[in-house]
């Protein structure tokens, strides 16, 4: 029964999981606070807290396993993409663990996770499915054939739903990171107060730029005449934004699932924990006859538990690398 330690560590949080034959026992998370100060993941920090954190990470997850270092199987890590230093930290821990007790060593792409994920538990999506992917780096929409046979069949052009989500809200002076403040107010406020523009890109690409432009000159230009503006509207502004985010990514997914003629709709990423969206997503999936498969919230924002059920389905596989293996910064799926 191959047991998998796998560790993440590709932007700000430390992960270590451990996965027993498919079977997930833990998923240890440790966040980082600190870059709250700066109001976004500052990179270097973001290295030295991993190598504080990975150790006690990969203890706990153990310990909540209830499985001794000796009965690891493999080891599998993120090698890409993400923040180099971030990486490097994970990629030596994981490269170390493996020189250390012997065992092979597997790489795993954070893409390529997020949409595994979906293979964590019941029900999974039959393939050929779609997966909306939605994080603070990347969106993309994602023609799932097989477990690492993916083809990116749309993406942003420029910034990620994430990153539209955490520069709203710092438009509006709310702490890093912003997408679940932004859920949480939208909850209170009324969608449709505030009508912002939906981009016109041909084919399934995505682009969030002019949105945060026109939220940026919306916020101004209404502070000008009223101070107090953000105050007395928040829930509103949070809400409109959300939906537009929201309205602008699953308008796409539909024409890529009619195109395809696809039935089997997944989310998956950081954003797909907002509320807006999943809720969005379930209706559209409702009126068009889709199976909608959304991952449990801890699945959704970076973990080691994608990391280790892709490198179970590797390990059936396997697909082991070997200690000269380095972080990408750039991974293509
Ligand atoms: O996948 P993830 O944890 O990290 C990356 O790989 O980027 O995604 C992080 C992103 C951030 O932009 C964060 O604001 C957003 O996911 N996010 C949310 C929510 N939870 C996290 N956005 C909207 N609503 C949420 N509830
Ligand atoms: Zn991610």
């Amino acid at each position: 029964m191959p047991v998998i330690l796998a560790i993440e560590s590709s932007c700000d949080d430390t992960s270590a999981a451990i996965c027993a034959d498919g079977v997930i026992l833990s998923n240890v998370i440790a966040n980082q606070t600190i870059h709250q100060a700066y109001g976004g993941v500052v990179p270097e920090l973001a290295s030295r807290v991993h190598q504080q954190n990975i150790v006690p990470a990969v203890q706990q997850a153990l310990l909540a396993a209830k499985v001794s270092k000796n009965d690891v199987t493999a080891v599998a890590f993120t090698r890409g993409p993400g923040l180099l230093g971030s990486l490097l930290v994970g990629v030596s821990f994981a490269k170390a663990f493996a020189l250390a007790k012997n065992l092979p060593l597997i790489e795993v792409n954070h893409m390529q996770a997020h949409v595994l994920a979906h293979f964590i538990g019941d029900p999974k999506p039959s393939f050929p499915f779609l997966c909306l992917t939605v994080s603070g780096g990347h969106t993309q929409i994602v023609l799932v054939k097989d477990y690492f046979d993916m083809q990116v069949i749309g993406q942003t052009t420029d910034d990620a739903a994430g990153e539209a989500m955490d520069k709203t809200s710092k438009i509006l002076g709310l702490p890093y990171p912003g997408g679940p403040l932004i859920d949480k107010h939208a909850r209170s406020g009324n969608p449709d107060a505030y009508k912002f523009p939906e981009p016109q890109i041909p084919g399934f690409d995505f682009s969030f730029s002019g949105l945060k432009t026109s939220i940026l000159y919306f916020i101004q230009n209404n502070v000008k005449l009223n101070p107090n503006f953000i105050e007395e509207n928040l829930n509103d502004i949070c809400a409109s934004v959300e939906k537009r985010i929201a309205t602008i990514l699953l308008n796409k997914l539909k024409r890529a699932a009619d195109e395809y003629g696809i039935k089997d709709i997944a989310l998956a990423g950081g954003v797909s924990a907002n509320t807006g969206l999943r809720e969005s997503l379930l209706a559209m999936g409702n009126k068009n006859g889709w199976n909608c498969f959304i991952p449990k919230l801890e699945y959704c924002t970076d973990n080691a538990a994608m990391i280790a059920i892709a490198g179970y389905h590797k390990y059936l596989k396997g697909e082991f690398v070997g200690q000269d293996v380095a972080p990408l910064a750039r991974m293509p799926l």
